[in-house]
């Protein structure tokens, strides 16, 4: 089915919907059992189209797709060196298209069309180039072993991949999951959130176009207990790799154990972002205000727990609370929007309680805590102060813009009171004393540590969690090998 949305202002494309069937072995099918699912524009509430709602037959069909393209055909006979020319032509072509997907981008997630342009286009066009990079310099070693023989290890791609991804960054996780998988020669089947499945079919179309051969690249639509589960539990699938909340991962590792699947998993935290009083005052406010509200607050390393030395911490509060006042909020669209709405009625609602409950804890809301408007998910820009280390809000992973401000005094408490979390994905430090500065990114048990800065992200970097904030790491060379198998081959050379 096809769409058109309503004029979209400025220069802006206005895009177009024409994917919304399940992509399977090459083919643009219905789900078996002809069932469709709505997506909403958030900012809205209406819907934008109707999608398939695959479910476990669906999978199965992708799952034999998959495996066949993985074991015959041209994908694993193709030379290294092509397979990445091929991930290279996918990202020319979103490149092309940048504009539109952007839009489309904004439209299904709801968040500001500068954002998505700014950040989600160039970073999902750079994560596929650097992998396309990668694939013909994947090599093993020759081992010097005991006795007259001859060792290598070969690196091989894991096989077909589960690949299960969240609704905040949809492009974005799909190129952070295509590229490595597809620079290893694995072959894909994909679940997007069932809040934005638009970006993903269009990508899948645009890798069609790049020429991938049949089956290396499937999409099913659909809902987590259902297509996700199926994915999950599939005797035909070797890895899974998901994106999404510490819940539903607990649950995919017990799925996953019948059929022992490798697993990488990328989770929430509940990140610490520390500003010493020795900081670059202006910058530091930048990094907390930006840390926090980017994407809506719907980032998994949100700096959501800002921890202000106490000797600044009134002129600190002070200037977040005018930025939170300044914030535009508004149409997605509109290219001076700064904060959208959440993604659906479910985060929507899960913030407000969060906020109601920091309410009821004592803390104190300086600004926001209400919704904006009469349509669509908005939420104010929310701070509250008085926050204790213990209160839900301090704790829990909100997901929405929702700030908690608590103070310290000393290193040695701050170290201890910032790692005191089940997470343990991202922290920030704000301080002009390098040695502080680097005792301190040695203390935190996260997985990435930023300095003087935040949401400084590159496809080259390893990114990933400590604790309940994941498995494994994505990007960089670690998140390539979390792709591939390593086959030790030994010779023996004194045969006559
Ligand atoms: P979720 O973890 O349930 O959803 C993420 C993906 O997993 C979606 O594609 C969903 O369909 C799928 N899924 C759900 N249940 C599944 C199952 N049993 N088997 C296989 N796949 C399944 O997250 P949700 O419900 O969208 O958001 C809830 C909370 O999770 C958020 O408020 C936030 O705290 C956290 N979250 C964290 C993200 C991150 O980037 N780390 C991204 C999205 C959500
Ligand atoms: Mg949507």
């Amino acid at each position: 089915m096809a769409t058109a949305v309503e004029a979209t202002p400025r220069n802006i494309p206005t895009p177009r919907i024409r994917q919304t069937q399940c992509f399977i072995g090459g083919q643009w099918v219905p789900a078996q059992s002809g069932k469709t699912f709505e997506t909403i524009n958030p900012a809205t509430e209406e819907v934008l189209a109707s999608v398939a709602e695959g479910d476990a037959a669906d999978v199965d069909l992708a799952v034999q797709a998959a495996r066949k393209a993985f074991e015959s055909g041209d994908w694993p006979k193709m030379d290294a060196r092509d397979r990445g020319r091929l991930i290279a032509r996918l990202a020319d072509l979103i490149e092309e298209e940048k504009e539109e997907l952007a839009a489309l981008e904004s439209l299904d997630n709801g968040k500001p069309i500068r954002d998505a342009l700014n950040a989600d286009l160039p970073l999902t066009i750079d994560c596929l180039r650097y992998y396309a990079g990668y694939a013909d310099k994947i090599h093993g070693q020759t081992i010097p072993i005991r006795g007259n023989y001859f060792c290598y290890t070969r690196k091989e791609p894991v096989g077909v991949v589960g690949q299960i991804i969240p609704w905040n960054f949809p492009m974005l996780m799909v190129a952070w999951k295509w590229g490595p998988a597809l620079a290893a020669g694995c072959t894909i089947v994909m679940k997007p959130a069932e809040q934005t499945p638009l970006t993903c079919l269009r990508m899948a179309r645009l890798a069609q176009k790049a020429g991938f051969p049949d089956g290396v690249i499937n999409v099913i639509p659909g809902f987590g207990p259902t297509a996700g589960a199926a994915i999950v539990r599939h005797p035909g699938i070797d890895k899974i790799a998901f994106t999404g909340s510490t819940e539903t991962a607990q649950i995919i590792m017990r799925e996953a154990a019948p059929t022992l699947k490798r697993i990488t998993f990328e989770l929430g935290g509940k990140s610490p972002n520390i500003v010493f009083s020795d900081a670059d005052f202006d910058a530091a406010i930048a990094g907390a205000h930006f840390g926090l509200y980017f994407n809506q607050g719907q980032c998994c390393c949100a700096g959501s727990r800002l921890f202000v030395e106490e000797s600044i911490y009134q002129p600190f509060v002070d200037r977040l609370v005018e930025l939170n006042r300044k914030r535009k909020l508004g149409d997605p669209l509109d290219p001076t929007t700064e904060q959208g709405p959440q993604v659906d009625q479910a985060q929507f609602d899960k913030i407000m309680h969060y906020i109601e409950l920091g309410r009821k804890e004592g803390a104190t809301c300086l600004t926001g805590g209400k919704r904006y408007g009469s349509r669509g998910y908005y939420i104010e820009p929310t701070l509250f102060v008085d926050v204790r280390d213990d209160m839900a809000i301090a704790r829990d992973e909100i997901f929405g813009p929702v700030m908690s401000v608590l103070k310290f005094r000393s290193l040695d408490e701050i170290a201890q009171r910032a790692n005191n979390t089940t997470y343990g994905l991202a922290a920030a430090v704000w301080t002009r004393d390098i040695a502080k500065a680097h005792a301190l990114a040695a203390k935190l048990r996260a997985g990435t540590v930023w300095i003087n800065c935040y949401d400084v992200f590159d496809a080259a970097a390893p990114f990933g969690g400590y604790k309940m904030s994941g498995q494994g790491r994505e990007l960089g060379e670690e998140g390539l090998k979390a792709y591939l198998e390593t086959k030790t081959v030994t010779v023996a050379l004194d045969r006559q």
